[in-house]
Parts: structure tokens; C-alpha cells; sequence
């Protein structure tokens, strides 16, 4: 596995009063862990959570070193209260979030005609409810950070450069399968194309609102992670998925995300789509 040179952001918190806080769901392994690793490097100070404790305090601890604060919880995002005790620990902590990654989700083979119930609701608990849960929480958070001075182009403000704005950015870990429907879809692309639609649903609330909070979904195909073994329940199946052809990286997917946040604040990147070159479908 090789890592991508890392392109420091040249517009975050450098100038700012205090550091921005990142929130950051499943940062225990594969894509949350490697957003979560680039946004310490980027200076954020980081609130993560999973269910594996260990793990994520493993995590924690190699992100402090980096000199950034980490609040880190064992959150199981299906159980709505965890989510809350979460969100009143970084209020309590910090008393602002500036930005959100719904990243934690996973994946069942459960086909529509045999599939296991239960299997089926950890997914839309997880990919679905649990990242409205979180965004609908951010978004409270993000209205009460207090409000910061940015730069604007002078097109927008007359002869003035910068203006107070409350802002922040929600960032949904969303998938190819939410684009079109593969081959073993089962629930999990139905889950994804609910992503897409929430995004959208969101964009258009917070435009609605005069909001400055911007929403980005990121969409990857495959990309390496423990994702394929539980998804396939086997580690053959897992390294027969990652060795058809160079797969993306969870630093692949950590750019996407610190391209979207390093936009000046009039740019809103929507959408971005990634896929291994050499993936088909
Ligand atoms: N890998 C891919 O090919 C791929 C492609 C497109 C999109 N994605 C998306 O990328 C995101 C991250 O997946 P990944 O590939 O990085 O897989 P991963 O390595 O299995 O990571 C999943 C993360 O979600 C967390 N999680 C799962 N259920 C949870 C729950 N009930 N409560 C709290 N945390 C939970 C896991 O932590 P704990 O187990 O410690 O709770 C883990 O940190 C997912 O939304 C996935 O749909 C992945």
C-alpha cells in the first residue's frame, strides 16, 4: 500500500483565534481513521467515535501526538441516546463543531429475496439514521459556534474583504453503490441512494435557511478497508476484492475530503465521485 504525498490545506486555521473542531464518525479503522489522521494534520482538533473502544483509543493517542486535542467516545450509533451524549460532550468541551463526516457505515450481503431483518435495519440504522441523527445534531451545534470572520471575494461585499458568518460543513461518506445499483446490491445500495437524496434534501433546507454551512457527499468505489471482510464474512472473498486491480486508498478518500473543506467559503463542492481507473462498473 503506498500513501499519497500529503498536500497541507493552505486556508484552515492557521489564522484563525482557535482551532476548528472535526467530528468524526467510525474513526476506529479504514476511511474515518484516515480522514480523522488528515485532519489532525490539517490542524483541526478532533471529536471521534466508534464502537471499539480499544481501537479508538489506539487512535486517539496517535492523533494527540500530532498536538491536536482528540475527545474521543465509544458511541454504538444506533442507540439515538449514545448520539446525543456525544454531541453534549463536544458542546460541553469545545461549545462549537465546525464540521461534521458522516463516514461510519457498513455493509450486509443480505439480498432483497433471503436476507436477515435484523441485518437489514443495522444498515439503514447505521448508514441512514444515525447520519441524519448526527447532521440534524451538527447542524444545532454549528448555529451556536460562534461566529467567525472569513474572507470574501470583493465581488460579494463591496469594497469590504471579509465578513462574520456563521459557517461549518457537513461531509456525507456516501458511495458508488448510491449512484447506480450493482450487481450484489441487497440493502446496502438502497442505504446509499438514501445518502444521495439526504444530501440533496439538506443542500436545499440550508439554502432555504441562508445557511453558509455547506454539504459535500463523497462517493468512492472500492476502496481498501475491513469493509469487504464484513461485508463478505470472509477474508478470501476480502482479498479476492482488493487484488482484482489497484483499489483506492483510505488516504484517497481523506484528499476528497480535505479538498472539499480547503474551498474558499462561497465554493460549495457537492458532489465528488471516485473510483479505482481500472474499476467497471
Ligand atoms: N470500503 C469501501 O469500498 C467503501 C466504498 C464506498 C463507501 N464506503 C463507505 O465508507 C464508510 C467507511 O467504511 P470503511 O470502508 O472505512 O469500512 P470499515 O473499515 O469497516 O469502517 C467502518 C467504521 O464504521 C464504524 N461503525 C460501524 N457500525 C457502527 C456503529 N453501529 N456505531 C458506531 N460506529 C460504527 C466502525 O467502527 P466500530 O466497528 O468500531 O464501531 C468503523 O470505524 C462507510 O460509510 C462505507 O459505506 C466504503
Amino acid at each position: 500500500m503506498t500513501t499519497p504525498p500529503h498536500i497541507p490545506l493552505q486556508n484552515l486555521s492557521a489564522d484563525r483565534p482557535q482551532r476548528s473542531v472535526a467530528m468524526v464518525t467510525g474513526a476506529s479503522s479504514g476511511i474515518g481513521l484516515a480522514i480523522a489522521q488528515r485532519l489532525a494534520a490539517d490542524g483541526y482538533d478532533l471529536a471521534i467515535c466508534a464502537r471499539r473502544q480499544q481501537r479508538l483509543m489506539e487512535v486517539a493517542q496517535s492523533l494527540r501526538q500530532q498536538g491536536v486535542t482528540v475527545l474521543a467516545q465509544t458511541v454504538d450509533l444506533r442507540d439515538e441516546a449514545q448520539i446525543l451524549s456525544f454531541f453534549a460532550a463536544v458542546k460541553n468541551h469545545w461549545g462549537r463543531l465546525n464540521v461534521l463526516v458522516n463516514n461510519a457505515g457498513l455493509g450486509h450481503n443480505e439480498p432483497m429475496m433471503t436476507g436477515k431483518t435484523d441485518a437489514w435495519r443495522e444498515m439503514l440504522d447505521v448508514n441512514v439514521l444515525a447520519l441524519c441523527i448526527c447532521t440534524r445534531e451538527a447542524i444545532s451545534l454549528m448555529n451556536e459556534t460562534e461566529t467567525e470572520t472569513v474572507g470574501l471575494p470583493t465581488s460579494e461585499v463591496g469594497a469590504a474583504t471579509e465578513a462574520t458568518v456563521k459557517a461549518g460543513q457537513i461531509v456525507h461518506i456516501s458511495s458508488m453503490s448510491g449512484h447506480r445499483v450493482p450487481a450484489i446490491a441487497g440493502i446496502y445500495s438502497a442505504t446509499k441512494f438514501a445518502v444521495r437524496s439526504l444530501s440533496e434534501t439538506l443542500r436545499r433546507e440550508l439554502r432555504a435557511a441562508n445557511s453558509n454551512i455547506r454539504i459535500t457527499a463523497i462517493s468512492p468505489g472500492i476502496v481498501e478497508t475491513e469493509f469487504a471482510q464484513k461485508y463478505h464474512q470472509s477474508v478470501e472473498q476480502a482479498k479476492t476484492t482488493y487484488s482484482q486491480f489497484p483499489v483506492l486508498q483510505a488516504s484517497d478518500i481523506a484528499n476528497a475530503v480535505a479538498y472539499a473543506l480547503s474551498q474558499p467559503s462561497h465554493v460549495e463542492v457537492n458532489d465528488i465521485l471516485l473510483r479505482p481507473t481500472q474499476q467497471s462498473s
